[in-house]
């Protein structure tokens, strides 16, 4: 970014600095947007990789703790074939790694042969070519492995939700690749295929397509929203979950969990914890366990930056899914507040939204109390529930707009997250119709962890946080 895109950021920043202490604003931008139906399955975004049995689909992820290992996960449409990755540093792919395959019914629909693949053992900051199929259906890509984990690893993720596969969602895709962005934190709803008669599958082969061009290059930190649960007993399909787990691998093990549901990795200078909206999370449940431990496993000496995933929001002044967040909330805010979190991204609302620095942890159902308040220990909260999915965008805020809520619009888009080192992020929120990186929410974060608190006076420009600011940029 130069020249006048830098300046423009600059100043865009600085306004936000001076009028992000100040009460909320709710944009009221208003977009042409395409229809929200999905993309014709004809279509060439969906297009089917030439050869017989060509791998499909193909998406990778993180396949361990620290991110020196991915996992390379591929559908073959007409017969199992090798489940070998050849990878290496060169396109030799002197190197193999071995997978597994497996494959679901769901009603009438048969999927293809999934295949999951972990390839180990690699060094950090190290550009990999991998070769997947045989013959003239071989498949070629690339991937680059994160900095070791380091608090002042500089790293880019965006943040993607409610994706879907319409025009929308194309755009969506479209900006976010000209970011950047080096990992995606997916925050649920993925293909909406739940949304077909029977919910069709082949629209969950037909995503897979679609999202390739990103998925194939970069992880994308998976998490689960409401459209994964498919739950279906009308059609004798009562096992949740069930296309989502059998396609999208996560590497729950290595988190010491016991459910590829929720989860955590760590990456360059964060933790990234990936909590499920739709999975037993009170007292004493599995993920309620896990999540007690996980926050005591971060080091944020080594992983200065904290960062939550879920689906369903906590904080939310939309009337979509409005309270749907609630019970999580009052099961896991205080200890968002006592491990200072210093992001929580979510989706399901079909807008943008985000916080303050605010929690509610004193509320009491007995006392009262019952009013979000400023806290500097508390997470900023997120929704970028704005993917561009077929439902279309919940444009209806409730008013008048929430102290708690900075900034709010009804638009599709994604989020960048850039952390620059163990103190400073640089955060945008990009709608789809700004073609270039022209932010429409952008936040200079300071580490709830590392950074000397440095509490911003109402309405007065701070000089030490715009010379940080120009000095990061
Ligand atoms: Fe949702």
């Amino acid at each position: 970014m130069r020249g006048w895109g830098l300046l423009v950021l600059s100043l865009h920043v600085l306004s936000c600095l001076v009028s992000g202490v100040a009460s909320g604003r709710t944009s009221s931008y208003v977009r042409t947007e395409f229809p929200s139906t999905d993309i014709p399955l004809e279509s060439e975004w969906f297009a089917i990789p030439k050869g017989y049995n060509a791998p499909q689909q193909v998406h990778i992820t993180q396949g361990d703790y620290d991110g020196k290992a991915v996992i390379v996960s591929w559908v073959t449409p007409e017969e199992p074939g090798p489940s070998e990755v050849f990878y290496g540093k060169e396109k030799l792919y002197d190197q193999k790694a071995e997978g597994t395959t497996t494959n679901y019914t769901f009603y009438d629909y048969k999927s293809g042969y999934i295949h999951h693949c972990l390839v180990d053992g690699l060094e950090y900051n190290t550009k990999y070519y991998y070769k997947i199929g045989s013959g003239n259906s071989a498949r070629e890509f690339w991937f680059e492995t994160p900095p070791a984990i380091d608090p002042d690893a500089s790293y880019t993720f965006g943040i993607i939700g409610d994706l879907g596969q319409t025009f929308n969602s194309l755009s969506t895709l479209q900006h976010y690749e000209k970011t950047g962005g080096q990992t995606v934190l997916f925050v649920g709803d993925l293909s909406y295929a739940d949304r077909y008669e029977h919910n069709d599958g082949i629209r969950w082969d037909s995503w897979g397509r679609f999202v390739e061009h990103s998925t194939a290059y970069q992880p994308w930190i998976w998490n689960t929203g409401n459209h994964e649960i498919e739950y279906r007993p009308d059609l004798g399909e009562t096992s949740v979950f069930k296309p989502y787990l059998h396609r999208y691998m996560t590497p729950y093990l290595a988190s010491k969990s016991s459910s590829p549901m929720w989860y955590a990795v760590r990456r360059a200078s964060a933790h990234i914890i990936v909590l499920s909206s739709y999975s037993p999370f009170v007292k004493y449940t599995p993920q309620w366990l896990w999540l007690k431990n996980e926050f005591k496993r971060v080091d944020r000496e080594k992983t200065p930056w904290l960062i939550v995933l879920m689906h369903s929001p906590m904080y939310n002044s939309n009337e979509a899914h409005y309270m749907e967040g609630e019970s999580m909330r009052a099961a896991f805010e205080k200890w968002f507040v006592k491990y200072k979190v210093d992001l929580v991204f979510a989706g399901h609302v079909h807008a943008y939204e985000r916080s303050y620095r605010i929690s509610n942890v004193n509320y009491n159902i007995t006392s009262g109390n019952r009013y979000p308040v400023p806290d500097k220990s508390a997470p900023v909260y997120i929704t970028v529930g704005d993917g561009g999915n077929q439902e279309g965008l919940a444009s209806r805020f409730y008013n008048p707009q929430p102290d708690y809520s900075a900034f709010r619009e009804a638009s599709y888009g994604h989020s960048v997250l850039q952390l620059k080192n163990r103190t400073h992020a640089i955060y945008q929120w990009n709608r789809n119709d700004d073609g270039n990186p022209v932010p429409a929410d952008t936040v200079m974060f300071h580490n709830q962890y590392c950074t000397r608190r440095r509490r911003l006076k109402k309405n007065h420009l701070h000089l030490e946080d715009l010379e940080d600011l120009i000095s990061l940029l």
